[in-house]
């Protein structure tokens, strides 16, 4: 605390991120980054743009990575909108688009960062607690609300709402903005992008840190209908007109072009996460149903902090919850086979 301080910001309560290790050696498996690397088109790309131009502002409205957007899902470019990782993205809709007399609802185990941003521009939140099998109950977010926001595959549960949950969710708050952050959608979901031409008040949104494997580079994307990718934008040029640097927009392009290998590193991450959660179940843990990269389990008999600390003894890093309700679970991103297998190995130990 100092006395230079704005008033507000001795009350922010920020966002902890999960620990990002110097040392190299650790099976890596807290943060859900994607263990194959980037698609070789991307990196191609991103070290074409390393020259003499970056002496020049990029693209302030990226739009190569826009277009490449639109192509890849079938809308227009009016209807994206880009950002320095989908937190941003989140940032500038939570700014833009949530701050009304109700309150923005969104699960009470759900991504941490959303009662962050509701401190950031005081935003009033009502968090809504998923049920006894920790799945969103549609009918708990038909009340007045100033907008509604959730994590689908939700994190850190993994579970997933099914599209047609998401249109019933849509029709009962047809004046809010429901917006269906999408960061896992790619390991096993349909995207509701292709609910956005059908209802004017959803917001999609993704990033490329997971499927694509950029987490590193920071882009994030929303797609809806073009007057809430307006607010975005205004909100965008009122903050920092130039998120995505040339590396970015020329890497992210080539990441959404490049649909064969993300298909395949896709498919290999869901593979894996079928052996993790078979390992995990023949080791006594309850697993909950994942669409995610990564799972969220708990033994029965073991407390999960002790775990946490026993697997990071031995070079393991997982993420556990000092969290109400889910404070037993451990939340395990998938790995590669050797990583996964390393990962079951020390369970089998503790
Ligand atoms: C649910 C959810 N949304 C958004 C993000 C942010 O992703 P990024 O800022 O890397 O795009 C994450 C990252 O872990 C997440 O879990």
């Amino acid at each position: 605390m100092s006395k230079f301080w704005s008033p507000f910001v001795k009350d922010l309560v920020p966002y902890v991120p999960g620990e990002q290790p110097k040392l190299s050696k650790l099976v890596k498996l807290n943060t859900n980054e994607n263990p194959y690397g980037p698609s070789p088109k991307a990196i191609a790309a991103m070290q074409a743009e390393v020259n003499d131009n970056l002496r020049l502002y990029p693209d302030p409205n990226s739009d190569r990575l826009k277009q490449a957007v639109a192509d890849y899902y079938g809308v227009q470019t009016n209807q994206v909108f880009v950002g320095n990782g989908s937190d941003e993205v989140l940032a500038h809709a939570f700014h833009g688009l949530f701050k009304h007399d109700a309150p923005l609802l969104f699960p009470d185990i759900s991504y941490s960062f959303y009662p962050v941003y509701c401190g950031l521009y005081g935003i009033e939140q009502q968090q809504v607690p998923l049920d006894e099998q920790f799945q969103i109950r549609v009918e708990d977010y038909a009340r007045p609300n100033g907008g509604i926001i959730f994590p689908n595959p939700n994190a850190p549960t993994g579970c997933l709402l099914p599209l047609e949950a998401i249109e019933r969710l849509l029709q009962n708050s047809p004046d809010s903005v429901v917006l269906v952050d999408e960061a896992y959608i790619d390991f096993g979901g349909q995207t509701a992008i292709a609910l956005v031409d059908k209802y004017p008040n959803l917001l999609v949104t993704q990033t490329l840190s997971k499927s694509r494997s950029l987490a590193g580079l920071r882009v994030g994307i929303a797609v809806g209908h073009p007057d809430l990718i307006e607010a975005l934008e205004r909100i965008k040029n009122s903050f920092n007109s130039y998120p995505l640097d040339r590396m970015a927009i020329a890497g992210a392009a080539a990441a959404f072009e490049d649909r064969a290998y993300f298909e395949k590193t896709c498919q290999q991450v869901i593979d894996s996460r079928e052996v993790v959660v078979a390992g995990l179940q023949g080791l006594g843990f309850e697993v909950l149903p994942s669409a995610a990269n990564f799972v969220f389990a708990r033994h029965p008999d073991k407390d999960a902090a002790t775990l946490a600390a026993g697997l990071r003894e031995q070079g393991v890093i997982v993420r556990h919850f000092k969290q109400q309700r889910i404070a037993q679970f451990l939340r395990i991103s998938i790995g590669t086979p050797e990583q996964n297998q390393a990962l079951l190995d020390v369970l089998r130990g503790l």
